[in-house]
């Protein structure tokens, strides 16, 4: 017998990585099995599993809560709390990498010494790579603090972070 799905939900914000998660959700057909899969989703979209996240991912897939917060418990790879005060999520898909994304993510490494799943030292900025923010025609996108912004240089990106 085929698993029982549930199906798509509104997302909990109109933040733009949530659409990265609901097309990972999709692909996989609301499967429950695909819960692993969708919590990497969402953690590299946002850098950690909120309750928030927890509760729509598990409602999508019709799994229930304890058993989202056990398997995000007991694999290491997932944080269930934002690492640095500030994140920086670069995207790197494809029409974000033509545009230049590389140089953003060596940038954020020249100057803040971080790589993509780093924190700086000083804790202010968990820098993160996104594979497709949904803001491809923005490219290269990246969001900070949750604010997407779009067709970012080195130098822009800089500004950016140095406002926080
Ligand atoms: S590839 Fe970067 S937003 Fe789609």
């Amino acid at each position: 017998m085929a698993p029982t799905t549930v199906a798509a939900r509104p997302a909990p914000s109109d933040d733009k990585r949530w659409r990265q998660v609901d097309v990972r959700m999709r692909r996989l057909g609301y499967r429950p099995d695909g819960l692993i899969e969708v919590l990497h989703t969402a953690q590299e979209a946002f850098g950690y599993l909120d309750d928030e996240a927890l509760h729509y991912i598990g409602d999508c897939l019709g799994v229930p809560p304890s058993m989202v917060y056990g398997v995000a418990t007991f694999y290491s790879h997932f944080t269930l709390e934002p690492q640095g005060e500030h994140t920086c999520v670069v995207c790197t898909g494809t029409a974000c990498y033509i545009n230049g994304a590389g140089a953003l993510v060596k940038e954020l490494e020249a100057r803040l010494g971080a790589h993509p799943g780093e924190t700086t030292a000083d804790g202010k900025v968990s820098v993160l790579a996104a594979r497709c923010l949904g803001a491809c025609s923005m490219a290269p996108a990246v969001v900070v603090d949750g604010e997407v912004y779009g067709k970012v240089g080195p130098e822009r990106l800089l500004g950016i972070l140095e406002e926080l």
